[in-house]
């Protein structure tokens, strides 16, 4: 497609698919449902989607062929590629490890000897097989690693378990993690010499902060005896100092704040017992701090 947009490759099937879509309409782009397509277009934002296999992705970028793109740092450590890590997106956090079959155990890595491993990582296994000075053999395979212990072609594999839903189907259990791995956002090394991608991207990474943003905060409501606001100031882990709102009632204020999503359960009763009440957490769309 020679429109001029820039090209942003994501996994066409997979665990960082339907996420990546769902951070892109947070960021406020309108786009078609993918179905069965290999590329679309956003209808507002100069921006094409590319529906690629996530081991193709790191390449397609390092060549320009996409502009930037959406995947696993484990396969861009895993195929070597020259491409800029322009953000980690807090998302598909996963780990490449070692699974065997459940009647089978494993307990320390030495044990490891002489093994026969399936993957589709092998640089990353045989990093770590030469750190932990294991001698086994990593047995390459592009897909369905899981099954190969099944077939007899590995004792064990060594792939991403997120849910560990994939291992368990195939009776298969976490022994040893290899590597942690999360989606990050990645840009073709040349793309400074474009300025207009270049501030194509600057737009996009302003309204995928704010999405982050956004997605670790919640906005806080409360009302409270205005003798208790400098305890409840003292209690919330707000990011900002809150806003305090004159009700009708003069001994009462209404605070609002925003604070770290993961924060609410461990402050909300100590809020009551300094009398807060009426108190509302609200999710927030965006926010550009
Ligand atoms: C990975 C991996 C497993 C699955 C594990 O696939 O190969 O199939 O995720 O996830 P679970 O623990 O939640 O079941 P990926 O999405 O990378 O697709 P691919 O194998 O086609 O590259
Ligand atoms: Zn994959």
């Amino acid at each position: 497609m020679l429109n001029g947009n820039m090209k942003l490759a994501i996994q066409k099937k997979g665990r960082l698919t339907d996420k990546s879509l769902q951070l892109l309409r947070n960021c406020g782009l309108d786009i078609e449902d993918y179905s069965e397509r290999l590329i679309i277009s956003s209808r507002n934002f100069e921006l094409d989607i590319l529906f690629l296999r996530d081991d193709d992705i790191p390449e397609y970028v390092q060549d320009g062929v996409a502009d930037i793109g959406i995947v696993g740092e484990d396969v861009i450590q895993e195929k070597k590629a020259k491409v800029e890590l322009v953000r980690k997106l807090g998302y598909g956090r996963c780990n490449l490890a070692l699974a065997i079959p459940e009647n089978k155990n494993i307990t320390k890595l030495s044990e490891l000897n002489g093994q026969r491993i399936a993957t589709s990582f092998p640089n990353l296994l045989n990093n770590f097989l030469q750190k932990n000075n294991i001698n086994a053999t990593a047995v390459e395979i592009s897909g369905s690693v899981e099954i190969a212990p099944s077939l007899g072609v590995a004792d064990l594999i060594c792939d991403l378990v997120s849910t560990g839903n994939t291992l368990k189907m195939n009776k298969l259990k976490k022994s040893f993690d290899v590597f942690s791995s999360e989606a990050v956002l990645i840009a073709t090394p040349n793309l400074s010499n474009d300025p207009v991608k270049q501030e194509t991207l600057q737009n996009l990474l302003v309204r995928i902060d704010s999405a982050l943003n956004a997605k670790s905060s919640k906005y806080l409501m409360m009302n409270a005896p205005r003798k208790a606001l400098e305890e409840i100031e003292r209690i919330l882990p707000s990011l900002k100092s809150p806003t305090i709102v004159p009700l009708a009632d003069e001994n009462m204020v209404a605070v609002h704040a925003v604070i770290p999503s993961d924060k609410f359960w461990a402050i909300h009763k100590q809020l009551m017992d300094a009398g807060a009440s009426g108190i509302l957490l609200l999710p927030i769309e965006n926010m550009i701090v």
